[in-house]
């Protein structure tokens, strides 16, 4: 199960699982996941998606449970949907202009959802003895960016949290849980950014670029392998060696 599949990160994670030979759920709050799913079913994948506001606590048992209902079991748990609130005019938070609202909405989307989606899915991966947990934080939780607004940086470094209280419970199971932290790869998310912060980042990358969604969904698959089965509570950096600016 893939949470965010309709753009970006989410459906590059949902092509590559599909590639791998899982058989996936793509989940997302826009329909366009539907449409999605049918490119996957074209490639002859074993797909189908759910259109789901995870922000909405109450639902997310109901989507869970449908999703065991339909496919059995989840095996690969990615939660990858997130989202950064900005200004009207398109900018970052500074901290004293951070509402609750922004504040609340984020903590639901970056920390209760994913925490609700691995009690639905984790007993059934302990009871298999198989299991993999992959939670899609940011750069911005593990080092100050000036252009991340509080609610952003504070929810993300929770899912990191969660990735390590996850880990540790379930580590002697067979089931791994953890994060991989993007810094700037090129999706509707980070295209909607001024020309002035796009410039800022191209600047303090080391690689000189920005990163590409299929390089995060790299990361995840390896994850996601029966390879990785050492690997867990851990946090793995995809940003084209960020933390070596200077
Ligand atoms: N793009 C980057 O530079 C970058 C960097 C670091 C971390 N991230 C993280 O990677 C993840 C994917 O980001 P992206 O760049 O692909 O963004 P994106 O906007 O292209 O995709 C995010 C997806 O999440 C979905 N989503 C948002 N709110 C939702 C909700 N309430 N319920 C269900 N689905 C919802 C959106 O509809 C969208 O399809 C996010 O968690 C983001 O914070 C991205």
């Amino acid at each position: 199960m893939v949470t965010g599949a309709a753009s970006g990160v989410g459906w590059s994670i949902g092509r590559r699982l599909a590639d791998d030979g899982f058989a996936v759920v793509l989940v997302d709050i826009n329909p366009d996941v539907q449409d999605r799913e049918a490119e996957l079913v074209e490639r002859g994948a074993t797909v189908s998606s759910v259109v789901a506001d995870l922000i909405d606590r109450e639902s997310i048992p109901s989507v869970a449970a449908g999703i065991l209902r339909r496919h059995g079991q989840c095996d690969v748990l990615v939660n990858n949907a997130g989202t950064h609130f900005k200004t009207p005019e398109g900018q970052r938070f500074r901290f004293d202009e951070v509402g609750l609202r922004e504040w609340d909405l984020s903590i639901a989307l970056h920390m209760t959802a994913p925490m609700l989606l691995c009690q639905a899915f984790l007993p059934g991966m302990k009871e298999r003895g198989w299991g993999r947990v992959v939670n899609i934080a940011s750069r911005a939780a593990r080092t100050y960016i000036q252009q991340s607004s509080a609610f952003y940086t504070a929810s993300k470094s929770g899912l990191i949290g969660l990735t390590r209280a996850v880990a540790g419970e379930f580590a002697a199971y067979g089931v791994t849980c953890n994060s991989v932290a993007p810094g700037r790869i090129r999706t509707p998310l980070t295209d909607i950014s001024s020309a002035e912060v796009k410039r800022f980042s191209l600047n303090e990358l080391p690689v000189g670029r920005v990163g590409e969604p299929d390089e995060v969904a790299a990361a995840v698959s390896f994850l996601a392998s029966d390879q990785a089965g050492f690997i867990t509570g851990a946090v793995i950096d995809v940003n084209g060696g960020g933390f070596m600016a200077p």
